[in-house]
């Protein structure tokens, strides 16, 4: 069976780091079940590991690629899983995975698509409610979004605007600045490759920028600082430019967290597992009720991953991005 791995630990990311090689099919052990992949999570956060051959999960020793997962189970051998269940999991790029039964969460039936869970109603939803609950965004402050498009940014977008705050982002290129504006509720959004970004930005941001949401670092965050208020917060979510090259820009607008007083909060959303059931709730309501748009962006086949991955985090597509097989 075909699975995907990293050849070597490598500095910056380029295809030919990957490689599509044939395993043995996976056979299920004592409380393990045996789970037919339907969709691959396509995650920034992935990359760190594909760098290094270092993640979470033990299985990143031999530079396998291990990701969230959505899929049906095919046979279990543990009691709480039945064959046809829809089950969400940490396995391998390839068609079928073992996985032990505790380790996988089961997907509520009226749950449609179940690939919600790999987006906003799992781990990008969340990271955007618990970042504007740790920011303590209030009804009329303006909330400043890098990746305004991508899964974590666009749901931040709605929740902020439902909670009655000027909301701009900036995305790449003046499509998705379009999309955004038109379909996503932002106020504004300035395209991060505009020569005059930083004019536009401040005539976006009007009396300042209270919360920053940072999806990116380096260029985007620089263009921010100086547009920051007084005591304005920065809530430092993800490093997008860094993924790719261990060498992004440094920052000239550095003293602006000196001048403006500025305080810079990063937060890992696995290290607040109490804050997923209020989000959760508030997500599960805006998708059933149709209030919160959630887009995705798939592409077929498995053979497709590698290079599917790495244009998302180049910039294209818009929402989740994912592989379907
Ligand atoms: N803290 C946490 O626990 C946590 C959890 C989940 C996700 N995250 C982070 O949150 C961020 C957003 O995640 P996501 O899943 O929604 O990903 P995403 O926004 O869809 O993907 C990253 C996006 O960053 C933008 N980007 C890449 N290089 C850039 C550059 N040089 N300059 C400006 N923008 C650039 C691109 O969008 P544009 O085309 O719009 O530029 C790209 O699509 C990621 O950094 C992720 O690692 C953090």
């Amino acid at each position: 069976m075909k699975s995907w791995a990293m050849r070597r630990p490598t500095a910056n990311l380029t295809i030919d780091d990957f490689m599509l090689r044939d395993m043995p099919p996976p056979e299920a052990g004592d409380g393990e079940i045996l789970v037919e992949t339907h969709y691959i999570s396509l995650d920034p956060y992935l990359s760190r590991a594909m760098k290094s051959w270092k993640g979470e999960h033990p299985g990143w020793a031999d530079g396998t690629i291990h990701g969230r997962i959505v899929g049906a189970v095919i046979e279990s051998r543990f009691p709480g899983l039945s064959v046809g269940d829809r089950v969400i999991g940490i396995g391998r790029w390839q068609p079928v995975n073992a996985m032990p039964g505790q380790a996988v969460q089961l997907i509520a039936p009226d749950i449609d698509p179940p690939s919600l869970v790999l987006g906003a109603l799992g781990r990008s939803g969340i990271t955007a409610w618990v970042g504007l609950h740790l920011s303590g965004l209030k009804a009329g402050e303006t909330i400043l979004i890098s990746a305004a498009t991508g899964p974590v940014g666009s749901v931040a977008a709605q929740l902020a605007k439902a909670r009655g705050c000027h909301v701009i982002g900036t995305a790449g290129g003046e499509a998705k600045c379009r999309h955004a504006t038109d379909l996503l509720g932002y106020d504004a959004c300035i395209d991060h490759g505009a020569a005059d970004l930083e004019d536009r930005l401040k005539a976006a941001a009007g009396e300042g920028v209270d919360v920053l949401f940072e999806n990116v670092g380096a260029s985007s965050l620089d263009a921010a600082l100086p547009l920051m208020r007084p005591r304005g917060r920065i809530m430092l979510c993800g490093l997008a430019q860094h993924y790719l090259t261990e060498d992004p820009m440094l920052l000239r607008n550095f003293k602006y967290l000196l001048y403006s007083e500025l305080s810079l909060r990063a937060f890992i959303t696995a290290n607040y597992p109490d804050l997923f059931a209020p989000a959760l709730e508030e997500l599960r309501d805006g998708i059933l009720s149709g209030r919160l748009l959630f887009e995705e962006t798939i592409i077929d086949g498995l053979d497709n991953a590698a290079d599917t991955f790495l244009a998302m985090l180049g910039g294209e597509g818009i929402g989740k991005r994912l592989i379907r097989l």
